[in-house]
């Protein structure tokens, strides 16, 4: 099965370009902009990365983008997590990026989204793989922060499909952000948001009826509520699960406590994606990997993912077909 899952064409929906930083990368671009960081050794950055919840992770994870100062570092990176992309066999994948991250820091917006989106241009020339960019708002900083951001993205917007919503989940509702999702879909972005990551099942609600969203990431604390699971299957409503962060983040204890292949199994629109790579320990193969080592899945189901994840995306039904074609073709050869 490892075989097959390595091969098996992947799509990407929920990852944060900034938690696909390696200890590697943050220590040379620490020399590079000669940024002081609390670690004296790559081995003593990844020493740090043991959390007991969301906050722990993000307390580390924006020290850690403190290294990011020139376009050409986003650029750096990007690139850096593209090429695993390349290896993992992702044909497609649909990045975060948090603006106020760096704009907080006196970093301009434009030197942020042209490395990134520079990147992502040469990846669909040299690598074969294509991608979206979402701007999401980080939930533990105010609303106008969030509009002041949208403002800023207005240059840009043919980089940009998506807006998303993440950071401290609990205590920062997506209702809090009602204003700026709205204008937002004025400007023909697409909505989505974290939500049912360590919060209730209400945010998921809320996601839906005050944000529009169209996929819930995360979303696995649908779970408490029966009838939510039964609109999410009714609607097909997507969620893009991140099997190796929850375990990281201590949402579930362990795998085989996870509950994503019983969801696919319920008829969700269920996706695997890596979320933050370079903390949580896996890229895209080794959270297919991991969780079909908890959980015996057969070649159908794990292509599943795949083909849930490609109709989830925001690519056109042309680009969908060609992409869904190309797993169905692995799979009658597999
Ligand atoms: N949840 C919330 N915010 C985040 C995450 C996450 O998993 N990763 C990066 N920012
Ligand atoms: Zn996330």
């Amino acid at each position: 099965m490892k075989k097959f899952i390595e091969n098996l064409p992947k799509v990407e929906l929920h990852l944060h370009i900034e938690g696909s930083l390696e200890p590697e990368l943050m220590f040379e671009l620490a020399q590079r902009n000669n940024i002081a960081i609390p670690f004296d050794s790559v081995d003593a950055i990844r020493a740090a990365y043991q959390f007991e919840n969301l906050q722990s992770f993000l307390d580390i994870y924006y020290q850690g983008a403190n290294v990011l100062i020139n376009e050409q570092d986003f650029y750096d990176l990007t690139w850096a997590y593209l090429l695993r992309c390349k290896q993992d066999n992702v044909i497609h994948t649909e990045i975060f990026f948090d603006p106020q991250t760096h704009t907080d820091r006196g970093i301009a917006f434009d030197t942020v989204i042209n490395g990134i989106h520079r990147a992502l241009t040469d990846a669909q020339k040299e690598l074969n793989i294509s991608s979206q960019l979402i701007m999401s708002f980080l939930r533990h900083l105010d609303e106008d922060s969030a509009i002041a951001t949208l403002e800023m993205a207005k240059p840009h917007l043919d980089k940009i499909a998506a807006v998303g919503l993440d950071s401290s989940e609990v205590g920062n509702p997506p209702e809090k952000f009602a204003r700026v999702f709205k204008q937002a879909i004025e400007l023909s972005l697409l909505p989505v948001a974290h939500a049912g990551e360590e919060g209730p099942a209400d945010y998921i609600h809320q996601a839906l009826n005050h944000l529009q969203v169209k996929r819930i990431d995360h979303g696995v604390r649908c779970v408490d509520d029966a009838q939510l699971v039964q609109q999410l299957i009714e609607t097909k409503m997507p969620l893009t699960v991140c099997p190796l962060s929850n375990i990281k983040l201590k949402v579930f204890e362990q795998m085989t406590d996870h509950n994503i292949v019983e969801l696919l199994r319920q008829g969700l629109q269920v996706t695997i994606n890596s979320d933050d790579p370079a903390y949580f320990g896996g890229y895209m193969t080794d959270n297919f990997i991991a969780v079909a080592d908890a959980h015996p899945a057969t070649k159908q189901e794990l292509a599943q993912f795949t083909i849930n994840a490609i109709e989830a995306s925001f690519i056109n039904e042309q680009q969908k077909l060609n992409y869904i074609n190309q797993v169905n073709n692995y799979l009658v050869n597999a």
